[in-house]
């Protein structure tokens, strides 16, 4: 086995019970709770790749802390792809990068029809409406048990809200004691649209029409609107998806020559109150996003195009080549009343995989953005953890030879005063030692608190959240 970042890129093909983890340092007495990540974690089907990381099968995998102990348990997620896939050692859904179709009624079905799609549910994980559900860009959510990981079932809606691509990355608004997410339904007259879930089930906000429908992972919640950035890697002919020849992705392409646009909507009403030109670029991860004055502040993980995505083909990750590209944290400027949208660099120290203090801070100025980036002078997979003071435009790292975090999850400690006060939480690659270890870092000063080891190196995942009372 390769002695570097590569181990996160190979296959489990079991579950992991629960299991006592060996911990050094001292855990806060405050920090009780469930970390759960999600990622793909097997990348083959009997003698067939996956080809690109994304549609690797999920897998969740949960720390729980509690009484200066942590304990871990890795699940599958018992979805139709996994079952089948796994079953029969061969590919038969259509993913990100993938479409095994062959015939054109089943390409055209498997677009239309999402239950058609294998429900491989490896990006996120949201607690919606009081269940957990592990969530990617098909709109078909898996509900899971917090404890055990075990899979409960696809979570279905029985409202009008059509789509057949939605984000992963939904937000949580306080005003309106909802979740509200984006979903765009690909068709004659394509559609984003924006819609609230509670409890009760979903209700439309807005449905925008669009010509060119942008390939969007995450938007941004400001107080008072819903922030889409529409990137230039757009989808030039919709068509071409419902009698495609490529996988889904591919059928994007970066246009140079086309401006990336903000548009604006009111969480409320639904209008769209701004369209907002600005040069072309891409992401995947908004930051955060605020009003201030006649403008919005939209903070983003942004890059030059769209090349990453072609970077995280697994041939490519798994290769002799480079290692992919890293994100910038770029604060746009945003004027609603009329002009085009600048942009000024927060930190040198690149950043992707972003995180806030969510709860306090989304859709409000605010001081601290954390996330994973790669240490300046090294050419490698992500190597260190960063945090940005937005304001003072400095930044501090966590760095080791040879380690590799994921996402930073913050956690805020109980009645903290400072924004900063509480842990990140990090599940790191120890390369050199070919292990994993849960980091947490007291998140003022990016200092070591304590380390939870496991016993075997974990995939890399993309993203998690901590619940407390788990
Ligand atoms: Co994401």
């Amino acid at each position: 086995m390769t002695a570097d970042f590569r181990q996160g890129f190979v296959s489990h093909t079991e579950d992991i019970e629960r299991t006592s983890l060996p911990v050094t340092g001292d855990l806060p007495a405050w920090l009780e709770g469930t970390l759960i990540r999600n990622g793909p974690a097997r990348f083959e089907a009997g003698p067939h790749s996956y080809r690109h990381w994304f549609d690797g099968l999920a897998m969740l995998h949960s720390f729980h802390l509690a009484a200066g102990q942590v304990h871990y348990t890795g699940r599958f997620i018992q979805s139709r792809q996994y079952a089948r896939d796994t079953a029969a050692g061969s590919i038969h859904y259509s993913g990100f990068a993938i479409d095994p179709c062959r015939s054109l009624f089943s390409r055209v079905m498997s677009v239309f029809f999402p239950e058609e799609t294998g429900n491989n549910t490896n990006v996120n994980v949201a607690r919606l409406a009081g269940r957990y559900l592990a969530l990617t860009e098909t709109p078909l959510a898996m509900e899971f048990d917090p404890r055990t990981l075990a899979t409960l079932g696809v979570v279905g809606y029985d409202d009008d809200l059509t789509g057949q691509v939605t984000t992963a990355h939904p937000h949580d608004d306080p005003d309106l004691h909802a979740g509200i997410n984006l979903m765009t339904h690909f068709g004659p007259t394509t559609q984003y649209h924006l819609f609230r879930i509670t409890a009760t089930g979903r209700t439309r906000i807005a449905a925008i029409p669009v010509q060119q429908p942008a390939y969007m992972h995450s938007f941004g919640l400001t107080q008072r609107y819903i922030v889409l950035c529409e990137f230039s890697f757009r989808l030039p002919h919709v068509l071409k998806l419902a009698f495609r020849t490529r996988p889904f992705i591919e059928n994007f392409v970066f246009q140079p020559q086309q401006d990336t646009v903000f548009t604006v909507v009111d969480k409320v009403s639904g209008a769209v109150v701004a369209r907002v030109p600005a040069d072309p670029f891409f992401a995947f991860h908004h930051v955060n996003a605020y009003e201030d004055g006649d403008r919005l502040i939209v903070d983003i993980c942004a890059y030059e195009d769209a090349a990453l995505i072609g970077q995280l083909y697994l041939d490519a990750l798994r290769g002799p080549g480079g290692a992919p590209q890293v994100g910038q944290l770029r604060r746009y400027s945003v004027p609603l009343a009329g002009g085009r949208a600048t942009w000024e660099l927060l930190s040198t120290d690149s950043l992707d995989l972003p995180r806030i203090h969510y709860r306090r801070c989304n859709g409000r100025d605010y001081q601290f953005a954390y996330g994973a980036g790669g240490r300046s002078g090294t050419q490698d997979f992500l190597n260190q953890l960063v945090k940005v003071d937005v304001k003072q435009r400095t930044s501090r790292t966590w760095y080791a030879p040879g380690c590799y975090p994921g996402e930073p999850v913050f956690v805020p400690a109980p009645d903290a005063a400072a924004e900063d006060d509480g842990v990140l939480l990090s599940v790191v690659l120890d390369a050199a030692a070919g292990t994993s270890f849960l980091l947490v870092l007291a998140a003022a000063t990016m200092t070591e608190i304590a380390r939870a080891q496991v016993p075997a190196p974990l995939p890399f995942g993309f993203h998690g959240q901590f619940f407390g009372g788990v």
